[in-house]
């Protein structure tokens, strides 16, 4: 019989509850795992509050930075440096954690420019990031994370974890809320090895079982995990904060340790607030078109098409927005290719952003890009101008929210 990967999902599953971890205790009676939609409850919506890039925030994007925090291996720091556009975190085998069992290269938390975002009790978070995880950096029979939420401080454990885990001998990658050890999701990793693939995440932080976590995982646009975990506790003590890099046992015994790497891109972090929920749209077909034409070739797109610009640098589509103050602007696109086409974003002239449109895989894959703009008063110009002779990725809509 053929099993379908869900049904190969839901074995090596229940395989791994057994395999990994024999004294597990009983699952609390409140917690439920479904595929689910947004934890995001009616009448909120979700404000972004961080969306750093490597190559114009750096590693100021952090609230704070474990580089070989015990100082192992000099020679090779800085083993977490941005790389173009991506975070780059470095592992090298000699490399070794202040706990000589274990290598550690991480970041923590969401610094912007007036301070760090402070995730409390109570109130629901989201964290969306594009992670490249290379083939040599293997699942493997102890533990290798490479996101966790956590207390500050150290001593205490984390609170979920995405890890990359050996179950039954396959390569796995899995969320958990560790304690006590609760399985969220987990999917196969060999077929996500050497590319980009989309996390989404949120997480309620709540007490007892007060707490939440929703995990997503799209490889290409298609969803290989959506696991929703209610009725679990997310809350040690202290605020919680994300970590992102390698943190992994040296006592794997399936022979898959070696000199690796990670990348990660695109982060965002949100938090939900009241309201909201009234983003307008503004089709681009319906914009001034500078150097372009409406189509509609590529199926996905919303309204009556999308735009095409000439592939010439300076061509460009203009919204007129009736919005002010704080916005999250988004802009719906699609580029097939696989370069860049950068786009500067301009309100009423001035430029408020240069910002990358890397391929979506195909021409009706469409991606959204969200960033925080300030509109000023009254019908504002907001116009997106290709930086390159490419010209502009296709162009659905822009909503500001
Ligand atoms: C193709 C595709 C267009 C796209 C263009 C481009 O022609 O069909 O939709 O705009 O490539 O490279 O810009
Ligand atoms: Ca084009």
């Amino acid at each position: 019989m053929e099993l379908t990967r869900r049904q190969l999902g839901m074995l090596l599953g229940a395989g791994a509850a057994t395999a990994v971890a024999p004294a597990l205790p009983a699952l609390p009676a409140l917690s439920s795992t479904r595929a689910a939609p947004s934890l995001l409850p009616p009448g909120m919506s979700w404000q972004l509050l961080w969306s750093p890039s490597a190559a114009v925030d750096g590693m100021r994007a952090w609230e704070t930075i474990e580089d070989d925090r015990a100082g192992s291996h000099p020679a090779g720091r800085p083993h977490i440096v941005p790389a173009g556009d991506d975070y780059r975190f470095t592992m090298h085998m000699v490399d070794r954690d202040s706990s000589t069992d274990r290598q550690r290269q991480e970041v923590t938390g969401n610094r912007t420019g007036s301070g760090y975002l402070q995730w409390r009790l109570g109130e629901l978070w989201r964290v969306t990031y594009s992670m490249y995880i290379p083939a040599t950096l293997k699942a493997t029979t102890t533990f290798t994370h490479v996101f966790q939420t956590k207390m500050p401080g150290t001593g205490t454990s984390p609170i979920t974890v995405t890890s990359l885990r050996r179950v039954n001998g396959a390569q796995t990658i899995e969320h958990k809320v560790f304690e006590p050890n609760i399985l969220v999701g987990r999917t196969d990793l060999a077929p996500l090895h050497n590319r980009w693939i989309d996390v989404d995440y949120e997480i309620r932080i709540g007490d007892g079982g007060a707490g939440g976590v929703r995990w997503v995982v799209r490889n290409g646009g298609a969803t290989v995990v959506d696991a929703t975990r209610t009725g679990v506790d997310t809350f040690l003590g202290d605020r919680v904060r994300p970590k992102w890099g390698i943190y992994r046992s040296l006592g794997d015994a399936s022979g898959s340790l070696q000199d690796c790497h990670l990348l990660l891109t695109r982060l965002r972090a949100y938090k939900a607030v009241p309201g909201g929920g009234t983003a307008t749209r503004y089709e681009a077909e319906n914009g001034k078109i500078s150097q372009g034409a409406v189509e509609s070739d590529h199926a996905g797109f919303t309204g009556a098409g999308f735009v095409n610009t000439d592939n010439a640098a300076g061509a460009y589509v203009e919204f007129t927005v009736r919005e002010s103050g704080p916005r999250t602007l988004r802009i719906r696109y699609a580029n097939g290719t696989t370069a860049d086409r950068p786009m500067r974003i301009t309100v009423n002239g001035a430029a408020v952003a240069t910002r990358s449109y890397t391929g979506t895989g195909a021409w009706t894959s469409w991606a959204t890009d969200s960033f925080p703009v300030t509109l000023p008063a009254g019908p504002s110009a907001v116009r997106l101008t290709a930086t390159t002779a490419n010209g502009c990725p296709n162009l659905d809509h822009i909503e500001v929210a």
